[in-house]
């Protein structure tokens, strides 16, 4: 069970959040007023994962209204949509993020609000109930993937997909820690997770503290692994499925699946429905962040490539639906044809 909170709210109107970024040397809190801050936590991945940076969101937009010096409702909305213009340019591919500000913005434009007391009551509400309903998503996800998992079960895990990355109990990894609550054996080969190394950080540090036995790989091992080992499922989190199942998340999932498919290896993608965008008809239309450089070339203090030497740092892929086994959601497991499944499940 994890006892740390990646996100909370605190009654005197702050937003605290883990800096994922100094873990697992360091648990640090960092408290919010100004959601302008929220926004650069968001950019500069404190807080990251395609739920919790839409949690995240939301409450930037309940400290936007908390402090918005707005008199009349107006004033108010107005600001509000302010904030909400500058939450979302903060990353662009978790589909999450907007997810989550239309609710709140949704919430705050109800004509039935009379006051600016209402709306802030109103705005907080919504963003009380994204974090609610992460979290049980979470859970149910991780019960309806149980079938799924053999005793025994050697699995690999890509980037961080646990606690922090959710809110509650995670997506992907929660299938293995859910298996591992319910007594079956299992172990977890932990992709690293070039460049941020999500896996090796994150993901080893969750996964120690709900007890689950795992060793740490580098994303290059994978297909080496699955050849020589022997690998009975691969799953990976989203933060944006097309309308045709194709999945973008974390560089290195596409050819992870490409390993798996090759290996005869079941590949699940595992996410709520708030990750799923029936906007976009398929991967190609998704938005792939480009981050800086740096973050290859680099490591912390430490140059790494020759100096001004350049680096290509796409932060997701877009693994196709042909390479996806089924898709584990907190409504249920969707198998292909994707297109039509994920129509009826959205419906
Ligand atoms: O860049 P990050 O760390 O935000 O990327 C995270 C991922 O790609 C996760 O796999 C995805 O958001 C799902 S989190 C349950």
């Amino acid at each position: 069970m994890n006892t740390y909170h990646a996100i909370e709210w605190l009654a005197e109107g702050k937003l605290r959040l883990i800096d994922q970024r100094r873990l697992p040397q360091e648990l640090v809190y960092c408290d919010y007023t100004d959601y302008h801050e929220v926004a650069l936590a968001i950019r500069d991945m404190v807080v990251r994962g395609a739920p919790a940076i839409g949690i995240t969101a939301g409450y930037g937009m309940a400290l936007a209204a908390l402090y918005s010096p707005a008199t009349d409702v107006e004033a108010l909305r107005a600001d509000l949509c302010a904030a909400d213009a500058v939450l979302r340019a903060a990353r662009p591919t978790a589909v999450n993020l907007f997810w989550a500000l239309e609710r709140v913005l949704r919430r705050a434009a109800d004509p039935t609000l009379p006051t600016v007391a209402a709306i802030r009551e109103a705005v907080l509400a919504e963003a009380h109930a994204i974090y609610a309903f992460e979290a049980e998503s979470n859970f149910r996800i991780g019960q309806n993937a149980l079938p799924l998992v053999p005793d025994g079960a050697k699995i690999i895990h890509h980037c961080n997909t646990g606690p922090l990355a959710t809110g509650e109990y995670g997506t992907a990894l929660r299938v293995i820690t859910a298996a591992h609550e319910a007594g079956k054996r299992v172990f977890a080969y932990v992709d690293e997770t070039r460049p941020r190394l999500q896996g090796a950080r994150l993901t080893a540090w969750e996964l120690q503290q709900w007890g689950v036995p795992f060793t740490i790989i580098v994303d290059g091992a994978a297909a080496h692994i699955m050849r020589t080992v022997g690998i009975d499922l691969c799953v990976v989190g989203c933060d944006r499925i097309a309308a045709n199942g194709d999945t973008a998340n974390k560089i290195g999932t596409y050819s992870l699946a490409l390993a798996a498919k090759a290996h005869n290896v079941p590949f699940y993608v595992v996410g709520p429905t708030s990750t799923i965008d029936m906007t976009l008809a398929s991967g190609d239309d998704i938005v792939i962040e480009q981050r800086p450089a740096e973050e290859i070339t680099r490591f912390e203090a430490c140059q790494i490539a020759p100096a001004d030497a350049s680096a290509t740092n796409p932060a997701f892929d877009v693994t196709p639906a042909a390479y996806i086994t089924a898709i584990i959601t907190e409504r249920g497991v969707i198998y292909p044809p994707f297109k039509e499944n994920l129509a009826r499940l959205m419906a």
